[in-house]
């Protein structure tokens, strides 16, 4: 699989991107709003390329150099649902937005999915702006939705459908 907007690439995880995964996701921001283990090894980025069947790197689209990860998920209702990070020195330049952008829409038209949704913690606001950015509508506060790292966490639905494309 690859996405390509001339800035960025989506693409399959290979071995190669071990060391850049765990590099990057010994970072306490990941470590912070996502399911990522704490501390994380090159085993823990070994076993996610091995395993992770519908995660897909997220690259320079010229160097190919790793700069995030972006996963969809099939899950309830046959929705599809994206979780993203972003490597800390590659933030701050649109990368998310652009990741999430390439995606959803890949998800809404050869995906088969009729609706894409992405749910962040109310204190996240660098991934809401990423949401929105990307033309997703936040549908409201979900309370206690989600059990993450051992404890229940509110959390904001978004979703895009093809009609807001
Ligand atoms: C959230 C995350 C993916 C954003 O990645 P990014 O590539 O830096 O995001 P973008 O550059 O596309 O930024 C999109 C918008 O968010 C804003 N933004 C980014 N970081 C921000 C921050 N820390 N605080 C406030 N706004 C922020 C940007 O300014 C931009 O808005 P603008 O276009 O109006 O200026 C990244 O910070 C990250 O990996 N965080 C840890 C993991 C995580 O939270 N994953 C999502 C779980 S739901």
């Amino acid at each position: 699989m690859r996405l390509d907007d001339g800035v960025i690439a989506v693409r399959s995880f290979t071995e190669e991107d071990v060391p850049a995964i765990a590099a990057a996701c010994n970072d306490p921001e990941i470590a912070r709003w996502t399911l990522v283990p704490e501390p994380y090894t090159e085993d823990d980025a070994r076993a996610f390329v091995a395993e992770a069947a519908t995660a897909y790197a997220v690259v320079d689209a010229a160097a190919d150099a790793l700069v995030g990860a972006i996963s969809l998920d099939r899950v309830a209702e046959g929705n599809g649902q994206i979780g993203y990070w972003v490597a800390r020195a590659a933030r701050g330049r649109g990368v998310a937005t652009r990741a999430l952008r390439l995606v959803a829409r890949w998800g809404l038209a050869g995906g088969g999915f009729a609706r894409v949704q992405l749910l962040t913690e109310p204190e996240n606001v660098a991934s809401q702006r990423v949401a929105e950015r990307a033309g997703f509508t936040n549908e409201g506060l979900l309370r206690s939705y989600a059990e993450m790292k051992g404890r229940r966490r509110d959390m904001l639905m978004w979703s895009l459908l093809p009609t807001d494309l």
